[in-house]
């Protein structure tokens, strides 16, 4: 399609937080028939499906979260991108859904930004354009069975914040509820898991949490996600530590920070676990992830105790390095590792 030029939008770009704008354009491919078709770019964000889809009824879906950053001098630039478009195919083949080429994956990513270029927040306000790619099965079928026709899409809204208050701490809770199974689906990005977490999400939240904190679901012992987000702690001795474990969502955001840990800052880093019983171990912790960036963690509620990491108030001084770092980076104002900005 061609696109024409559309006025400058008038937002408020600096309080945007985390949710949906219908922006001017899209992308949208099939595959039928063995293969993905080229793709189109649309004005219309609704989407037909047969009532039978396989996404309606079994949950046969998958997306990712990346972003576009307005740099100072006006370009704009992606984070990782191929990082995204592996975890994508790694989804779609858990759930037996045809896998989008990267190169498909990010020539459409780059399409969509490019579209809706006056949607990029200004440099200097903190927002991003965040782009929301999905895969899902779809068709007439009924059967517990792998859909024959998908959907892969690409639509972008600007963001802020996804935690609210930024980098202001605050406060989670440990919840009774198992986000995902050991060996289920926990690391993988499918509809699923986001589906099942709404519940205990809503309950932390009536209770003034900022969310929910996930143990592991064999022994409930150790810490796994923060809602939608990955967690991460500074022991006491000065190292940056994450758990590692099959049912966790392996962030983006999260492997970059283990590396700016180790090379930019010289910490010792590790991937272990966390004991929730042990957390006098640690001076600091957040959560990370694309959408959360980093969101320091005032303290955890577990039971009957309340758990204050660095301070309720105030964000403790690796949490601080760590995300001005990593924003640095991402906003151009900071050279990148190699092959980290596109
Ligand atoms: C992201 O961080 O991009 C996510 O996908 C998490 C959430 C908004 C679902």
């Amino acid at each position: 399609m061609t696109l024409e030029k559309k006025e400058a939008v008038q937002l408020d770009w600096e309080n945007l937080g985390f949710s949906y704008i219908k922006t001017d354009i899209r992308y949208v491919a099939t595959w039928k028939d063995g293969k993905w078709d080229e793709g189109i770019l649309t004005e219309d964000n609704q989407i037909s499906i047969s009532e039978g889809s396989p996404v309606i009824h079994y949950g046969q879906s998958c997306f990712e979260g990346l972003k576009a950053y307005r740099t100072k001098s006006g370009e704009v630039q992606l984070f990782r991108p191929e990082e995204n478009a592996k975890r994508m195919q790694r989804s779609c083949r858990r759930l037996l859904m045809p896998e989008v080429s990267e190169e498909q994956f990010l020539s459409a990513v780059k399409e969509v930004v490019k579209a809706n270029e006056r949607f990029i927040p200004p440099y200097g306000t903190g927002g991003t354009l965040y782009l929301r790619p999905y895969v899902m099965g779809v068709g007439d079928s009924i059967g517990v069975a792998p859909a024959n026709e998908y959907i892969f899409g690409v639509f972008a809204i600007p963001v802020g914040a996804y935690f609210k208050g930024g980098l202001t701490p605050t406060s989670f809770i440990i919840s009774e509820y198992d986000r995902a199974a050991s060996q289920g689906t926990g690391g993988v990005k499918v509809g699923g898991n986001y589906a099942s977490s709404l519940l205990p999400g809503k309950e932390a939240k009536q209770r003034s949490f900022s969310d929910c904190i996930y143990l592991d679901p064999a022994t409930h012992t150790k810490i796994e996600e923060v809602g939608a987000a990955n967690f991460f702690a500074i022991t006491k001795d000065g190292r940056f530590v994450t758990p590692d474990s099959p049912s966790i969502l392996p962030s983006i955001t999260k492997y970059s920070l283990l590396y700016l840990a180790e090379h930019a800052l010289g910490m010792p880093v590790a991937q272990e676990d966390i004991y929730v019983s042990q957390l006098d171990l640690y001076e600091e912790a957040g959560a990370c992830g694309t959408a959360a960036v980093i969101s320091p963690i005032a303290g955890i509620q577990h039971g009957d105790n309340y758990h204050v990491f660095y301070s309720e108030t105030e964000v403790g001084p690796v949490t601080r390095k760590l995300y001005d770092l990593l924003t640095a980076i991402q906003f151009g104002d900071k050279e990148a590792p190699e092959g980290w900005i596109t």
